[in-house]
C-alpha cells in the first residue's frame, strides 16, 4: 500500500508549497502587473499572516499525513522578515526530505549564507532574460539582470543548489533564450516554462504561449541541441534534457502537455487557505480552526478530508472549460507562489 495519503484520483499528497507573503519587490507582467498591483493595491496586513509557529504547526501536520517536500514561495518569500528562522524551524521536522524556495533572487546576496545555515537545500530563481531591455520590461520595474545574477552567484557560493525558472512569452523573451541558456548552463538547471493563465490579470492568450517543443527546436537551431533525460521522480513538473556536455535543462509544459495526472502538490497561502490546485477559485480556511484552538487530530481530519476528495485537473480540462470558468476569479499567483 502507498505510504501516501491519496486523493479521489489516486494522487499522493507529497509536496506542500507554503506562501509566506503576497508582496513582491518586482512586478512581472505575467504575475503582478503594475497597473493592478500599484501603490493603491491592498496587500495583506501583517496580523492576517500565519505566524512562523502557525506555519510550523501546519507543516508538521502535513508531514504526518504524507508530505515529504516543502517549498517556500510568495510573492517574494525573502521579503518576509526573519525568513531564515522559519527555515530553521521547518528543517527540524522529521520526515522532510527536501526544503526549497522559489525566489526572484534580489535579496540572496544578503541572505544566502543564513538561509543555507538554517537548513535550506536549494533555491529556484526566476530569471526571464539577460538582455537588460527585455528583462527590465518583463519585471515591470526596469530592474537589471545583473542584480539577479548576483543573487544566483551568492547562492552558488554558499553551496545552495540552484535552478532557474524562465517564463517564455512569444514576442517578448523568446528571442533571448539562447543567450540565457549559454550563460547559465552548468551553473544551474535552466527550466523554460510555458506562459500560463494563472490569476486574473495577466492578459493570457494562447498566441503568447511558446510550446516547449518549439523552445527545444529553437535552441537546436541556434546550435544548442538537447537530448531528453529520464524523469527523476514520478510527478516531476519539468521534463529534463541535457546538452552534449551533460548540462541540464528542463521544460515545463503546463499548457501543451499538462501534468495533472500525478499532481501531488498542496498549496498553503500566507493567510492559511489551503488550495489543491494552482488554478483554484476557492481554498479551505485552516487558520480559523487553528486560531480557535483545534486539536492536532481535528486538523489532521480536516486536511486529510480535503485531500481525499480532491479532483482538480485544471490544465487538462482547460480546453473543455467554459470561458466563464477560464476567466472566473482564480487565486492570484502572488497568493500561492506558482
Ligand atoms: P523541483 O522541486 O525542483 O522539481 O521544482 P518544481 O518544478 O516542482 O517547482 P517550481 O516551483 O520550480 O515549478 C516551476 C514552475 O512550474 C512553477 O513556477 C509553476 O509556474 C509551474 N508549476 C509548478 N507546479 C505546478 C502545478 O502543479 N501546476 C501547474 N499548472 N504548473 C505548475
Ligand atoms: N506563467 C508561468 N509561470 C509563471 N510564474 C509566475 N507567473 C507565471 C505565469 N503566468 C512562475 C515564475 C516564478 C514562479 C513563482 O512562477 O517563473 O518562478
Ligand atoms: Fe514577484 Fe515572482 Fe511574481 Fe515576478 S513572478 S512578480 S518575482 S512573485
Ligand atoms: Fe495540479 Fe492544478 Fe497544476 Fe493540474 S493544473 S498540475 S491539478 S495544480
Amino acid at each position: 500500500p502507498s505510504p501516501f495519503l491519496t486523493d479521489a484520483l489516486g494522487r499522493p499528497l507529497r509536496d506542500l508549497r507554503i506562501s509566506v507573503t503576497d508582496r513582491c519587490n518586482l512586478r512581472c507582467t505575467y504575475c503582478m502587473p503594475g497597473e493592478i498591483f500599484g501603490a493603491d493595491y491592498a496587500f495583506l496586513p501583517r496580523e492576517e499572516l500565519l505566524s512562523f509557529e502557525e506555519i510550523e504547526r501546519l507543516a508538521r501536520l502535513f508531514v504526518r499525513l504524507s508530505v515529504q517536500k516543502l517549498r517556500l514561495t510568495g510573492g517574494e518569500p525573502l521579503l518576509r522578515r526573519d525568513l531564515p528562522q522559519l527555515i530553521e524551524q521547518l528543517s527540524r521536522i522529521e520526515g522532510v526530505h527536501d526544503i526549497a524556495m522559489t525566489t526572484n533572487g534580489l535579496l540572496l546576496p544578503r541572505l544566502a549564507a543564513s538561509l543555507k545555515a538554517a537548513g535550506l537545500q536549494r533555491v529556484t530563481v526566476s530569471l526571464d532574460a539577460l538582455d537588460p531591455q527585455v528583462f527590465g520590461q518583463m519585471n515591470g520595474l526596469g530592474v537589471q539582470p545583473e542584480r539577479v545574477m548576483a543573487g544566483i552567484e551568492a547562492a552558488l557560493t554558499v553551496g545552495l543548489g540552484v535552478k532557474i525558472n524562465t517564463v517564455v512569452q512569444r514576442g517578448v523573451n523568446d528571442g533571448a533564450l539562447l543567450e540565457l541558456w549559454r550563460a547559465l548552463r552548468g551553473k544551474a538547471v535552466v527550466r523554460f516554462i510555458e506562459f500560463m493563465d494563472v490569476g486574473n490579470h495577466n492578459g493570457w492568450n494562447m498566441s503568447q504561449v511558446v510550446p516547449s517543443r518549439e523552445v527545444i527546436a529553437r535552441l537546436a537551431d541556434g546550435g544548442e541541441p538537447l537530448r531528453p533525460l529520464d524523469a527523476h521522480y514520478q510527478g516531476e513538473v519539468a521534463a529534463r534534457y541535457a546538452d552534449a556536455e551533460g548540462f541540464e535543462a528542463g521544460v515545463i509544459s503546463s499548457v501543451t502537455a499538462p501534468f495533472c495526472g500525478d499532481c501531488s502538490r498542496a498549496r498553503l497561502s500566507a493567510v492559511g487557505q489551503l488550495y489543491t490546485c494552482l488554478f483554484a477559485t476557492q481554498g479551505s480556511d485552516l487558520r480559523a480552526p487553528l486560531r480557535a484552538g483545534a486539536s492536532d487530530d481535528a486538523l489532521l481530519d480536516l486536511i486529510g478530508g480535503i485531500w481525499s476528495v480532491r479532483r482538480d485537473r485544471y490544465s487538462e480540462e482547460r480546453g473543455e472549460l467554459s470561458a466563464a470558468r477560464q476567466q472566473g476569479q482564480k487565486i492570484e499567483m502572488s497568493h500561492i507562489g506558482g
